[in-house]
């Protein structure tokens, strides 16, 4: 991939990346969620944000600067250890001698502000992911950890962060480059690249995807992805962003978490900059469609409910656990649709977390009719 262009800014001694709208997208959803995760997980342990492909650490958008996610994570970290006490710790590494020493120039420009500075190194990600003190605490179920592993290109090797979900509280948000992964699929018998194929999959099924093409072809590769991380995490959602000013993929954040909530509050968090969509589609998303009004959504959540689950009794956790991962639905809207259905007649509840008849959650017990 081609290195972004260096840009500078009078009275900096750092240089700044172009600021592209889909990466603005990234770093509201990143930063948002964190600061949600570590507001509960930072109450009583470290909780730590793993930077893992730290970049740059500064952007320029017309004549603003923008820090980049090692120190939008700190900025989080510092308001919840100066608002509510909250105990994070930010890590960075950066393998590019030139991005990491940029790195600790932003970080000297700026660690005034800060009371958890980040801590940074000029080391690969798979390096640190050998280090016994990394291993130590993602293994460690009182050091939860998020993982941000935001590469260029398709580097990465699955067998990496196989494990890190095998630990109940650990999270992940993986930067999964579709377009480039897309683009030089068709390997022409190019062993080297077959083997980082291989690699970045964990597995040789990306073979089928080259006979695909369009949307098949994306289906597909981003499917074997998520079944291979719910290898070990419970919870998997690609969240895709496309290009800001084409109708195309550019790359997916895939999020991992063992929990359910989690999983859900990504969602929502996503949501809410997104127009009430989990996908981001660049500028034509400014634009509603039909799909998009609140009404055709509940109908199309009502349709899936009742086609999986007629005749079936469930709790509304267990409705939620089921389909969070595997559709378009946010949580509040499933809430929803379930109260329209009850006031319909098609299903009956029982109360059981909830404290009033007209609540719905947790272990609340939810009859479907009949189809
Ligand atoms: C997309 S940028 C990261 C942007 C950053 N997360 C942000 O949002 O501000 C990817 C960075 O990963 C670095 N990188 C590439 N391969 C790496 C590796 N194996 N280990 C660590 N860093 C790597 C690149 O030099 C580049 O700075």
């Amino acid at each position: 991939m081609a290195k972004p262009k260096k840009l500078y800014v009078e009275g900096k001694d750092y240089f700044l990346w172009p600021y592209e709208e889909q990466t603005q997208m990234k770093h509201k959803v990143v930063t948002d969620y964190f600061k949600i995760w570590a507001t509960k997980l930072g109450q009583h342990h470290i909780a730590y944000f793993f930077d893992c492909f730290g970049g740059c650490g500064a952007y320029l958008e017309k004549e603003t600067i923008h820090y980049g996610s090692p120190f939008l994570a700190a900025k989080v970290a510092t308001d919840l250890k100066e608002s509510l006490d909250r105990k994070t710790e930010i890590i960075v590494t950066e393998r590019e001698k030139e991005n990491y020493e940029n790195l600790l120039k932003v970080k000297d420009d700026i660690s005034k502000e800060l009371t958890v500075v980040p801590r940074i190194g000029n080391m690969s990600f798979e390096d640190y992911m050998q280090l016994d003190w990394t291993i130590r605490t993602y293994k460690n179920p009182n050091s939860p950890v998020f993982f941000f592993i935001d590469p260029f290109g398709y580097s990465l090797n699955f067998s990496d962060i196989k494990d890190i979900m095998r630990y109940q509280r650990n999270e992940m948000v993986i930067n999964f480059m579709y377009d480039y992964i897309s683009r030089f699929i068709n390997t022409d018998d190019n062993p080297k690249l077959e083997e980082t194929y291989d690699q970045f999959f964990g597995c040789g099924e990306w073979r089928d995807a080259r006979n695909l093409s369009g949307d098949e072809r994306e289906k597909k590769l981003v499917d074997i992805y998520k079944r291979q991380l719910k290898k070990s995490a419970k919870f998997v959602f690609p969240y895709k962003l496309s290009f800001p000013d084409r109708d195309r993929t550019y790359y997916y954040l895939f999020h991992a978490t063992n929990n359910i909530g989690g999983c859900s509050i990504m969602k929502s968090v996503f949501a809410s900059w997104n127009y009430g969509r989990v996908e981001y589609l660049g500028r034509k998303g400014d634009e509603l469609t039909l799909f998009d009004l609140k009404e055709f959504k509940i109908g199309d959540i009502k349709s899936t409910l009742i086609s999986k689950y007629a005749g079936k009794q469930m709790s509304f956790t267990e409705i939620v656990e089921d389909i969070i991962d595997d559709t378009l639905f946010i949580e509040t809207d499933i809430r929803t649709a379930i109260k329209e259905m009850r006031e319909e007649g098609t299903v009956k509840t029982m109360r059981v977390t909830s404290k009033t008849d007209r609540g719905l959650a947790g272990d609340d017990m939810v009859s479907f009719n009949q189809k």
